[in-house]
C-alpha cells in the first residue's frame, strides 16, 4: 500500500504493508522513539500524529495516510525542545534515558494545553509514561522548571 505522510515537516511516500506499525517505520531512520512494552502501556514510543500524542507502537501505518507526524527528532531542535532538554538536564530528569523521549513528548503535550500545570496535573500528564529509574520526582521537577523558564523567556510550546 502506498502511504503519503509528513514526518517532522518532510514529505514521504512509502510502499509498505498496511499493518506495519508506525513505530517500526519511524525507527528505520529515526531511532529517538523507543520501544518499551510494544503494547501501549509505557509511552516510550510517543509521537504526535496530527497534533495528538499517540503511542506509535499501536498505530498501523494504514492510519497514517496524509498524516502529519512529529517525533522527538522534530521537537528537539525547536525553542521548546531545547528549553525542555536543558530543564531535564538541570533537574537530573533522565537516568538511563530510555523513557526520556516519551517523557519529553508527554511534557510538551501537557504544556501546550496547560503552560502552568500543578504538580498533580504534571503527574496526571505523565500517567501514560513509565520510568524504571527516576521515581518520577526529578521528571516532575524538570517539567516544573521548563514551565517556569518558558514563562520567563516567553517560549511558546
Ligand atoms: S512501546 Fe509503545 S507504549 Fe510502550
Ligand atoms: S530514566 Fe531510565 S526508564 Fe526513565
Amino acid at each position: 500500500m502506498k502511504i503519503k505522510m509528513t514526518i517532522n515537516d518532510q514529505s514521504h511516500t512509502l510502499d509498505v504493508h498496511p499493518m506495519m506499525r508506525l513505530l517500526d517505520i519511524l525507527r528505520e531512520n529515526l531511532t529517538g522513539s523507543k520501544e518499551g512494552c510494544g503494547e501501549g502501556e509505557c509511552g516510550a514510543c510517543s509521537v504526535f500524529m496530527n497534533g495528538a500524542l499517540v503511542n506509535s507502537c499501536l498505530i498501523p501505518v494504514l492510519q497514517c495516510d496524509e498524516a502529519e507526524i512529529f517525533t522527538i527528532e522534530g521537537i528537539k531542535d525547536t525553542a521548546a525542545g531545547k528549553l525542555i532538554a536543558g530543564a531535564f538536564a538541570e533537574a537530573h530528569s533522565a537516568q538511563c534515558g530510555f523513557c526520556t523521549p516519551g517523557m519529553v513528548m508527554a511534557a510538551v503535550n501537557l504544556l501546550r494545553q496547560n503552560p502552568n500545570p500543578s504538580e498533580a496535573e504534571i503527574r496526571e500528564g505523565l500517567s501514560g509514561n513509565i520510568c524504571r529509574c527516576t521515581g518520577y520526582d526529578m521528571i516532575v521537577d524538570g517539567i516544573q522548571l521548563a514551565a517556569r523558564r518558558a514563562k520567563e523567556e516567553a517560549v511558546p510550546w
